[in-house]
């Protein structure tokens, strides 16, 4: 609460006493007109300088503007590639589409299942409608938020072809037990990597626990060419489907109108890979600053009561941070809502990236759309884990604060703000309800 002293003056001597000095006007948080509680603004997002001016001038005057002719998408794949470990990227125009083409080189398609997290964005689950076999959702942990392996383990049918594990935040997840079930039960491990370039998990970086591993280069995502995407895998035979797959059907070194199988134009432009090439050379310094700034937040938060960040497996030894995300107690801030709560956090100058809705609860889900892209018996089953309970994606969904990978990248003097809101917040509460 916040106290304004207001003159009166104009008062006669004798009343001015009763009205003169402090008078209950204001709150002291943002939101409701007091100052603003982030003063220095956050680093600008996306980071370029010379480096991808440079990039952008080479494609122009090269004239060879997509990868048919050109080597800087071809050069980005490799580099990428090579600074995750992995044996070979094939670069694809967006983070959906390189799901979808790792559901077409696995030949997934009618009358099978893939189980993907209910808490993630809508593409892990649509790129698997997309191939005509139905996502499975099940629950995450409300430890790391990223999918219950019991709960995988659960939900393997007959028809169970692959597991999506989306590592959320930039957090993986448990790789160890998901490889440990994928094993025993003879299906194939993808790794969503959207969120967690540079990742690592037991020091190797994350795409590579799988069969393929696929990023997202979205505008705010960890490195950025507005939009792309990648695969990589250790696979050469995996390798030659999904690169075939993404070119129409093409083979390497095969005539150019000769089409092997079933694919379609997924190629990423020159311009992109060029600029992702650029981006790339800043990815580890970006990524080992993330990670910093996150562990200094973990610290700092530690007695704020009611915030409970992300858990920290002991196994990931570097998270990529794409969100640092927490869990908000209402009770520990007089009852105001999440809501409530992100509006006076942004309107404190803190940045918000909303926190996914459950998947299974989509319209697309809910009013049946989805059969559309089945066939057969599976069109027409009942699907009763659309109906079920996800109790830890809902608390993900609507009680999470997810602060933006960008507001990572600042110094240590933007971290202490930012948890200065949140104390500020938490002393005012009171005047959010
Ligand atoms: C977990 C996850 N998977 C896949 C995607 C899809 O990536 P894109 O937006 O590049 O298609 C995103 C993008 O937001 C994502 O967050």
């Amino acid at each position: 609460m916040r106290f304004v002293v207001v003159s009166f003056a104009f008062f006669p001597h004798t009343i001015r006493p009763f009205f003169e000095g402090i008078v209950h006007t204001m709150s002291e948080l943002a939101l409701l007109g007091g100052p603003k509680g982030k003063t220095k603004p956050f680093p600008a997002w996306p980071v370029f300088d010379d480096r991808e001016r440079k990039a952008i001038n080479d494609v122009l005057e090269s004239r060879a503007w997509w990868r048919e002719p050109g080597t800087r998408t071809e050069t980005f794949e490799r580099e990428f590639a090579a600074a995750h470990g992995a044996k070979h990227g094939i670069a694809i125009t967006n983070g959906t589409h390189a799901i979808e083409v790792v559901m077409a080189a696995l030949g997934i398609g009618m009358g099978d299942e893939v189980i993907v997290p209910d808490s993630t964005f809508v593409a892990t689950a649509s790129a698997v409608l997309f191939a005509g076999a139905m996502p499975v959702m099940v629950d995450i942990t409300r430890d790391t938020q990223c999918i219950d392996p019991a709960l995988v383990e659960a939900a393997i049918t007959p028809r169970t072809k692959a597991i999506i594990a989306v590592h959320m935040g930039g957090h993986p997840a448990d790789l160890d037990r998901l490889g440990e079930i994928a094993r025993a039960n003879n299906l194939t491990l993808v790794e969503d990597c959207a969120h967690a370039h540079g990742s690592e998990w037991r020091g190797t970086r994350v795409g590579n626990f799988g069969i393929a591993g696929t990023f997202s280069f979205q505008q705010s995502k960890l490195m950025t060419a507005g939009e792309g995407g990648v695969i990589i895998t250790n696979d050469d035979d995996f390798e030659l489907k999904a690169r075939s797959a993404h070119d129409c059907g093409r083979l390497p070194g095969e005539w150019f109108y000769a089409h092997f199988s079933y694919g379609s134009n997924y190629r990423l432009s020159e311009w992109q890979g060029a600029i992702l090439s650029a981006q790339l050379t800043r990815l580890d310094e970006q990524t080992a600053h993330r990670h910093k700034n996150a562990r200094l937040l973990d610290e700092m938060l530690a007695d704020v009561p009611g915030i409970t960040p992300q858990a920290l497996d002991d196994r990931c030894t570097r998270n990529g941070h794409y969100a640092y995300i927490f869990h908000y107690d209402k009770n520990e801030f007089a009852g105001a809502s999440t809501k409530r709560f992100i509006e006076a956090m942004t309107a404190e100058g803190v940045g918000n990236q909303a926190a996914y809705p459950p998947v299974h609860a989509l319209a697309v889900f809910q009013n049946g759309a989805y059969r559309k892209r089945l066939c057969g018996d599976q069109a027409k089953d009942e699907h009763p884990f659309l109906e079920a309970e996800y109790p830890e994606t809902a608390r993900s969904a609507w009680e999470c604060y997810w602060i933006p990978q960008t507001n990572l990248l600042g110094d240590e003097a933007d971290i202490e703000e930012i948890v200065t809101v949140i104390k500020k917040i938490q002393a005012n509460a009171g005047d959010l309800v």
